[in-house]
């Protein structure tokens, strides 16, 4: 039931895996000043070193080689190529260093899915104002233009950016993770605003320019729960659901694949509450411009990062302070009878995927859609034989199965989340999504295959050879 070239993946981001942060020039980004700082980050931990991937990828491709992945999905440091950010000055070795990475890919037969951006903003361009800034987006469009041309005749996979809702709203409203502002209300719609514009114009230059010649895909990573009322027989819980999946989802996917602009309820349920806050600005929620590049069909397939389901309920607005949470005004629920992994925020909810698709595929008119992220973590005590998570590996894949068989979902393909424990953002290295290990405590950071990865192996020996 999966299709013939379905992409059977694993992914992984250059901040998390890389180390080297100084290495051969590179230049310091958003997350290297953020982790220096004191009490950001879990143990004041940092990825400094992390895996190690810059100096150790041979080992991750041996690790690629033992699950049999078809794709690998990997994200350039922008700050390892554009050291300042600009394409005025280039950095060789990190054109080099990602330039043996494809190629080494593509000599085993693995074809990369490349993210040019997954968190990490060269600090050169964090200083100019970053993601909060109007010309930030054309900046972006010069080094993607730069990846294109550069890596371009190889890649035929783009993720431009990564969980824009994850950079607005951590960023830039919660402030745990790098930039680091707490500016809630304003500022992650603005970050969210420019990501979108940054994307467009970076798509339609691949579009222009590019693609006639390379022939490959372009589309934005949204990440999204799949979300329900918490009672279905109730109409205030029906709409929070609704309106809670417009400010995660909706807020990139409607500009993108339904109207060039937010979604209505979204628009309207900020609208409400700053007039309900006695805000007297423009909208907070910012307008597209008709003169610049449209925003509306930028996207070559739909890319959504899965990771849990949540059930929703009615707040009745009663946050007195302008931020998203009093915005969006629905509350999540965890549902009881769903099991938790490591962390906190996942309860494990494989057919909450499922339903995501299938909405995926009425609302968005049925895009060709990529998985780009799905896991499951562990913290406290390893455990190499992580039956937990290979139950959850099979239970979900079966679940895409079922997407495109049954409910016909044009599902391209599937990449966990990840290839590799690796440093996990503001949890430092204490929360691990790899399907190998990493042993951070010896400097050889060797890896080793969980009971997870031998499962996963297998399930994709099973399909290649079926298909
Ligand atoms: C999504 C992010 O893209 C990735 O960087 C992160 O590690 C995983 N979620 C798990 O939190």
């Amino acid at each position: 039931m999966f299709p013939c070239d379905f992409a059977w993946g694993a992914g992984t981001a250059a901040y998390q895996i890389e180390g080297g942060w100084q290495a051969d020039s590179k230049g310091p980004s958003i997350w290297d000043t953020f982790c220096h700082k004191k009490g950001r980050v879990f143990g004041d931990q940092n990825g400094d070193v992390a895996c190690n991937s810059y100096e150790l990828w041979e080992k991750d491709l041996e690790c690629i080689q033992q699950l049999g992945l078809t794709h690998y999905r990997l994200s350039l440091s922008w700050a390892r190529l554009l050291p300042d950010g600009s394409t005025g000055h280039v950095n060789q070795k990190g054109v080099q260093y990602y330039n043996k990475v494809i190629d080494d890919l593509l000599a085993c037969n693995v074809s990369p899915m490349v993210t040019l951006y997954h968190f990490d903003l060269p600090q050169a361009l964090q200083d100019q104002g970053g993601w909060k800034s109007l010309s930030i987006a054309t900046f972006f469009d010069s080094y993607a233009q730069f990846c294109f041309q550069t890596f371009g005749d190889r890649v035929k996979l783009w993720i431009t950016i990564n969980e824009p809702y994850v950079c607005a709203k951590l960023g830039h409203e919660d402030g745990i993770h790098a930039p680091g502002l707490k500016e809630p209300g304003i500022a992650a719609y603005m970050v969210g605003h420019n990501m979108l514009r940054a994307h467009a114009m970076a798509w339609h230059s691949y579009n222009s320019l590019y693609r006639p010649k390379q022939r490959g895909a372009v589309s934005l990573a949204i990440n999204s729960d799949w979300l329900e009322p918490l009672h279905s027989d109730c109409a205030e819980d029906i709409a929070a659901a609704e309106r809670y999946l417009a400010f995660t989802l909706g807020w990139f996917a409607w500009p993108v694949f339904v109207t060039g602009d937010y979604p209505e309820i979204m628009r309207s349920a900020i609208d409400a509450q700053s007039k309900k806050l006695g805000y007297s600005g423009d909208s907070r929620l910012p307008s597209f411009s008709k003169d610049e590049p449209a925003v509306l069909g930028t996207a070559d397939f739909f890319a959504l990062n899965y990771y849990t389901s949540r059930k929703v309920k009615a707040r009745g607005a009663c946050e007195q302070v302008l931020c998203m949470k009093s915005d969006r005004d629905a509350e999540e629920v965890l549902d009881p009878s769903w099991p938790i992994c490591g962390v906190s925020w996942l309860a494990v909810v494989p057919h909450g995927l499922r339903k995501l698709l299938k909405y995926i595929k009425d609302t968005f008119n049925n895009p060709a859609v990529y998985i780009t992220e799905n896991g499951f973590s562990q913290v406290g005590p390893l455990q190499i034989e992580d039956d937990q998570r290979s139950e959850f590996y099979k239970d979900t894949i079966f679940e895409v199965a079922k997407a495109i068989g049954e409910d016909g979902v044009n599902v391209r393909g599937y990449f966990t989340w990840s290839l590799l424990d690796n440093f996990e953002w503001s949890d430092g290295f204490s929360v691990r999504f790899g399907l190998f290990h990493v042993d951070f405590s010896d400097a050889k950071l060797s890896r080793a295959m969980y009971h997870s990865g031998r499962e996963y192996a297998k399930i994709i020996s099973k399909y290649k050879s079926n298909q």
